[in-house]
């Protein structure tokens, strides 16, 4: 047979296989859509690792029979997965009540005149400190108002890495440093840059759902560790381990942890690192929350090993609505990431760079941030614990994660609370597998925690 011959053959065969995966493909999808009605029926979760895992090992047999790469057998075995997710998630009943549904209903009730109190939002409330608003406006009368580099301003890079060495003993170099729109910009850019499609990431539940939402909306397969209040909230690291294969190039830290305010123990942490150095894997560490720790703080910028630290102003600098954060992470990451940068937002404003670099000038108004979180965390404490609930005390951030008593479930009481007695919490249901959870945020005054709560007594007792 001439080449020309054989390859129109080869062609031929190709496409005839492409044909039968497609059409083996759509089978596939329909199965999973049965499946979702019976899991929805037996009340199971979509995902059950302990199956996966079966298939897996016979995945990664057939590439070593054919003389292929496991990995690639394994991820289009997570593109598959996530396939059949999505048409499951379409398919079983969501959450209804939503951060952003209560959204919507505390503007439609204060539209209506009602006071409502605010405890669903993880957004300080005492705004940045007053020399930060002055350096912006400065900078804006200076006429700083241009396009700058994508990596930031060559003086806020150096003073982050100056202050952020200095803080947590440690030697950062201003290229290991990109500045960000924000935290949620952050986790977007250094997951982008790590994952490719058919990837997956490990994440503890409960957890800031942003990190599944991005993991899942890059192709990705997020593979969730649940932890729980009866384990103090750390992650077994056996767990871990037994998620972890080829295709995984991330493991999600986020310590104090946005709901439950879980410090990871040093002993839980250097676990992780060890796993992740084994299997060449990434941890991607959310320090959004590091400042308000009021047991032990630490940074994972003090350990050696393979990482992407993110940061935000938005917390310890009551800086949300300047949308600023920081991203440090060796050269090569930090130039990757700069390119999607460059591609999706040009540079962060150049006032508002200003402002951040005034912000790492006043790290003193920060410990009296921390100091005030952490006088609003006791009276908190104080007046939740006579209540029909059960939480573990936070070790950081600024959040009580508690459990219901009563059979009601989080969203029915947080529906109801809303619309009886207008304080607005979140649902355990926003961050995984927590029905029976709410999530309170102590970021408003005093007096509006201590209504809030006699309010909440009133609906419970
Ligand atoms: C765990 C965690 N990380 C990061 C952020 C990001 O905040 P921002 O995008 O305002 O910087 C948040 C915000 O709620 C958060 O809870």
């Amino acid at each position: 047979m001439n080449p020309e011959e054989r390859l129109r053959e080869i062609r031929e065969q190709i496409a005839d296989k492409t044909r039968i995966i497609v059409e083996e493909f759509c089978q596939r999808l329909i199965l999973a859509k049965e499946v979702a009605a019976l899991k929805t029926q037996l009340n199971l979760p979509i995902e059950d690792y302990q199956i996966e895992k079966k298939l897996t090992q016979q995945i990664r047999n057939i590439c070593v029979k054919n003389n292929i790469d496991p990995k690639l057998g394994l991820k289009l075995l997570n593109i598959l997965i996530s396939a059949s997710i999505s048409i499951q998630k379409a398919a079983t009943n969501k959450p209804l009540i939503t951060p952003t549904t209560i959204f919507e209903e505390t503007r439609r009730l204060e539209e209506q005149g009602a006071k409502i109190i605010h405890l669903e939002v993880g957004e300080p409330d005492f705004g940045p400190p007053q020399r930060v608003i002055d350096a912006t406006i400065k900078a804006l009368k200076e006429g700083r108002t241009h396009y700058t580099s994508k990596y930031g301003i060559p003086e806020l890079r150096r003073a982050l890495a100056n202050r952020l060495s200095e803080r947590w003993h440690t030697s950062i170099a201003p290229y290991e440093t990109i500045v960000t729109p924000g935290g949620r910009a952050a986790l977007t850019l250094a997951l982008s840059t790590i994952l490719n499609q058919g990837d997956s990431a490990i994440i503890f539940e409960p957890a800031w759902p942003a990190y599944k939402n991005c993991v899942e909306s890059l192709g990705c397969r997020a593979r969730v560790v649940n932890t729980t209040m009866e384990n103090d909230w750390q992650p077994e690291v056996s767990q871990i381990e037994d998620l972890i294969d080829e295709t995984t190039k991330v493991i999600l830290v986020n310590s104090p942890c946005n709901p439950t305010g879980k410090v990871l123990s040093r002993k839980v942490l250097k676990s992780i690192i060890n796993i992740a150095a084994k299997h060449n894997i990434t941890i991607v560490s959310d320090e959004a929350y590091t400042e308000f720790s009021y047991r032990n703080r630490y940074s994972l910028l003090q350990e050696d090993c393979r990482k992407i630290v993110l940061g935000t102003f938005s917390k310890a600098w009551g800086m949300t609505g300047f949308r600023l954060g920081y991203i440090i992470a060796p050269k090569e990451i930090c130039d990757a990431i700069s390119e999607i940068a460059g591609e999706f937002y040009t540079s962060v404003p150049e006032p508002i760079q200003v402002a951040g670099l005034t912000a790492l000038e006043c790290f003193n108004e920060v410990d009296k941030y921390v100091a005030l979180m952490k006088r609003r965390l006791e009276t908190v404490l104080t007046l939740l614990k006579p209540l029909p609930i059960t939480f573990k005390e936070p070790d950081g951030a600024f959040y009580i994660f508690f459990k219901l008593k009563d059979p009601i479930s989080g969203e029915e009481f947080v529906e109801q609370l809303l619309k009886k007695h207008h304080v607005a919490l979140t649902p355990g249901s926003s961050f995984g597998r927590y029905q029976s959870f709410v999530r309170f945020s102590f970021c408003r005054p005093e007096e509006e925690l201590r209504e809030g709560v006699a309010r909440m007594r009133e609906f419970l007792l």
